[in-house]
């Protein structure tokens, strides 16, 4: 009889404090072998990269930047960074780059030198933003480089183009910094608070046998957790800040468990030494932004979606930030993601635009607003008209992954639409076909803006986007009929043979295509 390998349990370690557990080597390792695959329907995305939420940074930074030349108009000397931990896709620098510039345009500040450092910790990722088409033209401004950097290590941060290192010599100005699902995905500690007690939660991780491989654990969502606890007395960090923020909790709360996000804090504390104390941050994650949000808590849970992440303590961040003279701002609480800014002391004074800033983006609408406002709307397009929907994609940025999930719907509504609306929709398609970032096994919204165009009779602007969409989607029969049928609507018979012939090399039983062929064969004879 065989013996069912997945009821045993096999202990993978024991009483752990929690950043020195192999959970974080796990999430690296996934991180590392996945890839830019990570966001090919795993790693949840759209929340932090998405044309709203780039605009809300954009017009952040850039009220940041003025502030600081208001305050020292020496520092249009020396060029502003703008550090993006944990970058992933690089759909959301994408955006941020492109609407930075676009503000730089509008606001007369072309002379201002910004350098943004898409990081990770994978030079994987970093491969894949070096040669993406989207972010060449950044490249090739210099307003773009790349870093490898690792949060968990201090390592120094060295710009990949630019061959420098971030630090005393390069850091003239403040260091902004972007930090958008990623303090949720590095080390945390974890603790309890109990009749005026503090714990340590220390866990143990156990697997199924069948779970585990060359003596490591597969798959993450197959790892139980639970917790012992050890009751902390004295210093546990063995610095003043930190222990004074536990020192909080313990004498604050009642009953609860809570997170203290150790690896995103010694982070900071390297870019601010960096910075020479002149650190600017601003970052949105799952969290907790009140201290009332701490209390009653069960013990830490993660969730697990390809990678694990757990609920960012903000309000610890915003206290160590407090506690050495800086300051913050954290989103008043609401359902959904938070959007946090974090400032040292010596810039803690001088920002009233970047107040004003923060605000309309982060307490007005804000990232989370945006994204609980597109999910209702996503659930209900197909109740939606055609102008509802291109108020709608206004409202979003003319965002393709938005046009991506209704186009279908789109396609249904314009012949009965009116023409305001759709002319509206197409003279606006143009900011879409630029928002266009792409990503393996996706969609090309090119193609699909191509398909309007076409519906409304715009062959010359369908013949160009079809053309754009070639590049990403390669040899397709769709593709291929459509090209050759602008082209026949354009007049350009030579042409359209020759796609409708491409066409068939694709799917030679087409029978519509084999009398397109003939049908045009004809013609040309004819005609010479
Ligand atoms: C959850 S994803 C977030 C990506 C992106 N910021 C977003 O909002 O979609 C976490 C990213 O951080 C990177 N990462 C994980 N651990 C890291 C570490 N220790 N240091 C720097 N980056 C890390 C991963 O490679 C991944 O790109």
């Amino acid at each position: 009889m065989k013996q069912d390998t997945s009821e045993r349990k096999i202990v993978i370690e024991q009483n752990k404090r929690f950043s020195q557990s192999c959970l974080w080597r796990m999430q690296r390792e996934y991180f590392d072998k996945e890839g830019i695959n990570a966001w090919v329907n795993q790693v949840p995305f759209y929340i932090t990269s998405n044309p709203y939420i780039a605009k809300c940074y954009a017009e952040i930074v850039m009220s940041f930047i003025r502030d600081t030349i208001k305050t020292n108009p020496e520092a249009k000397k020396n060029p502003f960074y703008i550090l993006e931990l944990g970058t992933g896709s690089g759909r959301f620098s994408y955006y941020v780059l492109k609407t930075i510039a676009e503000l730089q345009k509008s606001l007369g500040l072309e002379d201002v030198s910004i350098c943004y450092i898409m990081s990770d910790f994978t030079k994987h990722n970093i491969q894949y933003y070096e040669t993406h088409p989207a972010l060449i033209p950044f490249i090739e401004k210099g307003m773009v480089d790349f870093a490898l950097y690792d949060m968990e290590t201090e390592r120094p941060i060295t710009l990949l183009k630019k061959n420098i290192r971030l630090g005393t010599d390069t850091l003239v100005n403040p260091l902004i910094v972007f930090a958008n699902y990623i303090f949720d995905t590095i080390s945390h500690d974890s603790f309890a608070v109990h009749d005026g007690k503090l714990y340590e939660l220390l866990l143990t991780i156990s697997t199924p046998e069948n779970n585990m491989h060359d003596n490591k654990a597969v798959e993450m969502d197959k790892l139980s957790i639970d917790y012992g606890v050890h009751e902390v007395k004295g210093s546990y960090y063995n610095d003043p800040h930190l222990d004074s923020i536990l020192d909080l909790y313990k004498t604050s709360l009642n009953d609860t468990s809570f997170l203290f996000p150790i690896g995103s804090i010694h982070a900071i504390k390297l870019l601010k030494k960096l910075a020479q104390n002149k650190l600017f941050i601003i970052s949105s994650d799952k969290g907790y932004s009140a201290m009332e949000q701490l209390e009653n808590l069960g013990h830490p849970t993660l969730s697990f979606h390809g990678s694990f992440s757990m609920m960012v303590n903000f309000h610890a961040i915003a206290t160590y930030f407090k506690n050495s003279g800086g300051d913050y701002f954290l989103q008043t609480p609401r359902k959904g993601i938070k959007t946090s800014v974090f400032y040292t002391e010596a810039l803690a004074h001088t920002m009233p635009e970047t107040r004003v800033a923060i605000e309309k983006y982060v307490e007005g609408l804000s990232p989370a607003d945006y994204f609980t406002l597109h999910r209702r709307m996503s659930d209900a397009f197909q109740e939606c008209s055609l102008d509802t929907i291109a108020a709608h994609l206004n409202f979003t940025g003319w965002d393709p992954h938005i046009y991506l999930k209704l186009a279908s719907r789109v396609n249904s509504l314009v012949g009965e639409s009116d023409a305001d609306t759709v002319n509206f929709i197409a003279n606006n398609l143009h900011k879409m076909a630029a928002n266009y970032y792409y990503m393996p096994k996706s969609d090309c919204v090119l193609f699909e803006i191509a398909v309007y165009f076409h519906s409304i009779k715009r062959y010359d602007d369908a013949l160009k986007y079809y053309l754009e969409a070639k590049k990403f989607v390669g040899e397709q029969f769709g593709l291929y009929y459509n090209l050759a049928l602008c082209q026949h609507h354009l007049g350009h018979n030579a042409d359209a043979l020759e796609n409708f012939k491409q066409a068939l090399k694709q799917d030679e039983n087409s029978k519509e295509t084999q009398e397109w062929v003939t049908y045009i064969e004809k013609a040309l004879a004819e005609k010479s």
